[in-house]
């Protein structure tokens, strides 16, 4: 037998919005997102809630709990005290479409500016090898489930709506750091990359996104850290700074910067206009900001929209582009292949179900 609990429970959309109050039934070994699907059923039948697997596995259901960002189906209602009140609001960094329902979509341009993994030259698929120790590695943020409550936590956006321009987060983070420690990827810029074009010199370490992540990746230490010290390995490196001292820093940066615009870094090379331009905004810039305006691209403009492929002139996409878009992994079915698949080549086919009546 249920009892009744009080839940708030946030109700708007772009224009504006309040709590509302209910009063719910909740059964043992229930879950937030259960009784938000209870309110559903018996009380406000247009509550929009994002969700999908019920088991912390799709990431989204993602929703601010007691002020807390969590998991709804993650989250059990045996953890609150017996008359605590529950308050649900939609997660705050990114723009509501509706009561919990956000647009996650800064998240998805984030990751499209991301460098694909580079395959190693002269192997095909299925010819890579790597130790152990290095899936290992890397595996611990492949667990990532991309529900977005260490973007939402994160400080630096969740507060400074201006800093989404130059500031990926920490998901992209374990992103580029799995990728710079993939034995068989051939790009080495992936920490200038996200030094320089993913904000990550913003991060301050507070390791808030770290707290909140529903798959235990430890963001900060693991990703963060060992990629901001190998950066800043360089930058402050004492001969580096001994050279600083002898010639005049603006030579130095000058040099520097005209060696990442030819390649010298690969960083240029390989993201092209958006960090190799390094043009700052600000014309203004005063003397004392002229270095970070020159080393690093804080003001670079807003990212570009997602390209989507190529339609071809039957208007169909092909099979390859809709997988992956690189050429060294076109698709197991061919590129000519039409979905759905001819029921000879399904492996798996639901029966059918019986004549009803
Ligand atoms: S550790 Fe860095 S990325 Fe994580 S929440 Fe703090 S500032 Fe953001
Ligand atoms: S790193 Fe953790 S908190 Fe961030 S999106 Fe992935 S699973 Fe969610
Ligand atoms: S519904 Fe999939 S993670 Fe919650």
């Amino acid at each position: 037998m249920g009892v009744k609990r009080h839940f708030r429970v946030w109700r708007g959309d772009q224009a504006g919005g309040d709590l509302a109050d209910f009063q719910v039934e909740v059964n043992e070994g229930e879950v937030v997102l259960d009784v938000i699907h209870r309110l559903q059923a018996t009380q406000t039948p247009d509550l929009a809630v994002r969700w999908n697997c019920k088991a912390g596995k799709c990431g989204s259901c993602s929703m601010e709990i007691n002020g807390k960002p969590q998991l709804g189906c993650m989250t059990r209602m045996s953890t609150f005290d017996e008359h605590e009140t529950i308050t649900v609001t939609p997660i705050r960094t990114f723009p509501v479409i509706r009561d919990l329902v956000t647009d996650v979509s800064f998240n998805y341009v984030r990751a499209r500016e991301q460098p694909a993994f580079a395959p190693p030259a002269g192997l095909a698929p299925g010819e890579y090898r790597m130790q152990q120790v290095d899936v290992e590695r890397s595996q611990e943020f492949r667990k990532c489930i991309e529900c977005f409550l260490c973007q939402n936590t994160c400080h630096v956006i969740r507060d400074h709506e201006d800093n989404k321009r130059a500031f990926a987060g920490p998901r992209l983070f374990i992103r580029a750091a799995e990728l710079d420690m993939h034995p068989l990827d051939a790009r080495t810029d992936r920490k200038e990359f996200a030094q320089a074009y993913q904000g990550m010199g913003y991060c301050n370490i507070t390791k808030c996104c770290t707290e909140v992540c529903p798959e235990h990746i430890k963001i900060t230490d693991n990703a963060i850290i060992p990629m901001k010290e190998r950066v800043v390995d360089r930058r402050y490196d004492p001969i580096v700074q001994l050279g600083r001292r002898i010639f005049r820093r603006d030579q130095l940066d000058d040099r520097a910067a005209e060696a990442d615009v030819s390649g010298g870094t690969g960083v240029a090379a390989g993201v092209g206009a958006g960090v190799g331009g390094r043009v700052p905004a600000g014309g203004a810039a005063s003397a004392a900001g002229t270095q970070a305006e020159v080393s690093t691209n804080w003001h670079h403009t807003a990212p570009p929209a997602p390209q989507g492929p190529a339609v071809r002139d039957d208007g169909r996409v092909n099979v390859s582009e809709l997988l992956l878009d690189r050429s060294g992994a076109a698709s197991p079915f061919g590129d000519d292949q039409e979905f759905p698949l001819p029921p000879d080549q399904l492996s798996y086919q639901h029966p059918t179900p019986p004549d009803e009546g």
